[in-house]
């Protein structure tokens, strides 16, 4: 990224909110009085006002066991009931729900009526299968309805979803499977990327092939026509056995505090971490952000978010948020630049998408192609824009304002993670005056504080660390399986202040910028990787004896994976520095997924390593980010830097 802190510190321009957009606005200013005089009384009317409770709650928030929280926790709803059944009870079935548009432009419109319909089936046919409440499922499909609709019927009947990111290994998915113990496997025969079908079912099929699982059925959805291998009794084809059960479902009540999914993300050893979401709270602040951050005006408003339902954003805010607040919105299988860049822009047009929200490495990507391709199209349906998964940097920031949102668009740059469930920091469109590259006001109702090491608070202008200082309602509730993990990743650092591993600073205003990761995890095209993971990935291999990994910046994707081995005695002569390069970035692809693949391996004879026999990543990042090699003193052998750099040059 081209901006360097104090850049960002010098950034002068604002955005008054114009009169026109705030007279309509769904957020009003009282929202943070409102909040600041009562937060609990606050977040109890938003989970009365968005959410329908099958038994209302009486308690808002139980923190006398931190960090174990239970929000609403003698209430009773269901999620799915809240995502479906009551906009059709309201009067609202024949609403569009889903514009869904394929990659190779086959399209569907399903009405919450047609999506309510499905979903109840799917239901029968999850519980036809065995799986009862708290049963584990994992989704591993492409972006098609039936992602949705599996989610939503999982969430129904009370069992808990895992859903894999498309792109990730058959290792990674069976790991998955393996520390979640799934007893059923969702997928589909492949899904359309870049022009052609990208098989899913193979990666099923290795993931399964060894060991023990509880896995008994592997439910398979016809996208691709593609041909697939098959296992009699554990594989079934979904549109078959859909066709087979009972269309009526009723939605039961399920406690507050039951889980709804499991979400695995990075963390800054290789394992990583599921993190739990349960129900009430998480769909609370879900709904409430959705309609206050992208002001969604449900009747007329067509939104966009172009996140996989393989991460957070997929899942608060294209199912969760959305379809609890009765949104229509479009969901696009592909990439976006099948078949030609401007595919994206097409959309909005084709659609009249209103409310658009994505992340910056796209926006940057974009930006490279030139301004001409999104002039092409008719974009003057947007009237909102939203920015999430890294910091977007001022120049990225000015172009969405200019190219894409015509000047007038609101951009909301909304930080917030897996585990806070839901928007956490965000200017209010309407309300906020907007600034560059800042994410900058807490939301009503959560408490956002920047600390120094010793957990002193930093004053305006200063940097430090970014928590959260009280509970919120759609925070993560654990670790699955591992609470001591839960409790030294987040809350060891600061007592019960929640530590997000993010840098962050305030202005003069008081305002934050994020600054990007303090812990091993890199945020590569707004997806967090681990360097531990890659690491453990790399020295898997044959060839590898040592490995060192390090985001390094890199102008499109934010950070890039930058790859230091030292190669195995017995290998050395095994192949050229160039092939075993390419071998090890091959492996790391097929051992964890495309996106953890490095951009570079540099091979090495030393790494630089503290007296303890610590890794400096610190040193590498630097030489990976071609700059000067900061301080040396604490490395056991001061010239093993200048080692490298010669072999390297
Ligand atoms: C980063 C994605 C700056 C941050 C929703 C965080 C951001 C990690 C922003 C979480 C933003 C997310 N500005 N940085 N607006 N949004 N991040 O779990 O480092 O995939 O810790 O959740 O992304 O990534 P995750």
């Amino acid at each position: 990224m081209s901006n360097t802190i104090d850049n960002l510190l010098h950034e002068t321009r604002r955005f008054p909110p114009n009169s026109e957009f705030t007279a309509q606005a769904i957020a009003k200013p009282e929202l943070y009085a409102e909040a600041s005089a009562n937060r609990l009384g606050f977040w109890a009317d938003q989970a009365r006002e968005l959410v329908h409770w099958h038994k209302p709650f009486t308690r808002t928030l139980d923190w006398t066991n931190p960090p174990f929280a239970k929000w609403f926790d003698d209430g009773e709803l269901n999620v799915a009931y809240n995502c479906l059944d009551r906009h059709v009870l309201a009067g609202n079935g024949n609403r569009v729900a889903l514009h869904w548009e394929g990659e190779p432009g086959d399209s569907r419109s399903i009405t919450y009526a047609e999506l309510t319909a499905e979903v109840k089936r799917a239901a029968n046919l999850l519980t036809s299968l065995g799986i009862r409440a708290g049963d584990r499922v994992a989704i591993y499909l492409p972006m098609i309805p039936e992602a949705v609709i599996a989610m939503l019927a999982v969430a129904r009947i009370g069992a808990v979803h895992s859903v894999v990111f498309g792109g990730f290994s058959a290792e990674s998915l069976r790991s998955r499977i393996d520390d979640a113990d799934a007893k059923l496997v969702i997928t589909a025969d492949g899904g359309w990327r870049k022009g052609k079908v990208s098989p899913l079912k193979p990666a099923v099929d290795a993931a399964l092939a060894t060991g023990e699982t509880n896995v008994g059925h592997v439910l398979v959805v016809k996208r691709g026509d593609n041909p697939v291998e098959w296992t009699e009794g554990r594989d079934l084809w979904w549109h078959e056995e859909i066709a087979q059960v009972d269309a009526d479902h009723t939605a039961k009540a399920f406690d507050a505090e039951h889980p709804l999914f499991i979400l695995y993300t990075s963390g800054t050893t290789g394992k990583p971490k599921g993190i739990l979401h349960t129900s009430g709270g998480y769909l609370t602040q879900a709904a409430f952000t959705h309609k206050n951050v992208f002001d969604l005006h449900p009747e007329t408003d067509v939104y966009w978010c172009t996140a996989d339902v393989g991460w957070i954003t997929g899942h608060s805010y294209l199912v969760y948020g959305p379809l609890a607040n009765g949104a229509t919105q479009v969901m696009y299988e592909g990439t976006p630049d099948a078949p030609h860049p401007g595919r994206w822009w097409e959309i909005i047009e084709k659609y009249k998408v209103s409310i658009f929200y994505t992340a910056p490495t796209a926006i940057r990507s974009f930006m490279k192609l030139g301004r001409q391709i999104p002039q092409g199209f008719d974009l003057s349906s947007l009237r909102l824009l939203g920015s999430v998964g890294e910091p977007i940097n001022p120049e990225a920031w000015m172009w969405y304002r200019e190219v894409i949102g015509g000047n007038t668009a609101p951009i909301v740059d909304t930080w917030w993670q897996t585990e806070t469930g839901a928007i956490m920091i965000s200017a209010l469109p309407g309300i906020t005056a907007t600034k560059p590259g800042s994410a900058q006001v807490p939301l009503p109702g959560i408490s956002i504080d920047v600390l120094d090491e010793s957990g002193g608070h930093v004053g305006h202008g200063n940097g430090g660390l970014l928590v959260v200082s009280e509970p919120w309602p759609s925070m993560l509730r654990g670790i699955w399986g591992d609470p001591q993990r839960f409790q030294e990743t987040y809350w060891d650092k600061f007592g019960d202040k929640y530590f997000a591993g993010d840098g962050a600073r305030l202005d003069e205003d008081g305002e934050i910028w994020l600054l990007g990761r303090v812990d091993d995890v890199m945020n590569v095209s707004g997806h967090r990787l681990s360097t531990a993971e890659i690491e453990s990935a790399l020295v898997a291999h044959p060839l590898t004896a040592e490995a060192a990994v390090v985001g390094a910046a890199d102008e499109t994707t934010g950070q890039a994976v930058v790859a230091f081995v030292i190669i195995k005695e017995s290998q050395r002569d095994a192949a050229s520095r160039d092939d075993i390069a390419a071998i090890l970035r091959a492996h790391v692809a097929e051992q964890i997924g495309a996106i953890a693949r490095p951009r570079q391996v540099f091979v090495v004879n030393e790494l630089p390593k503290t007296r303890s026999g610590k890794i400096m990543r610190r040193l590498l990042q630097d030489i990976a980010e071609g700059r000067e090699i900061g301080d040396t003193t604490t490395l056991a052998d001061a010239s093993v830097m200048q080692i490298i750099q010669d072999k390297l040059n």
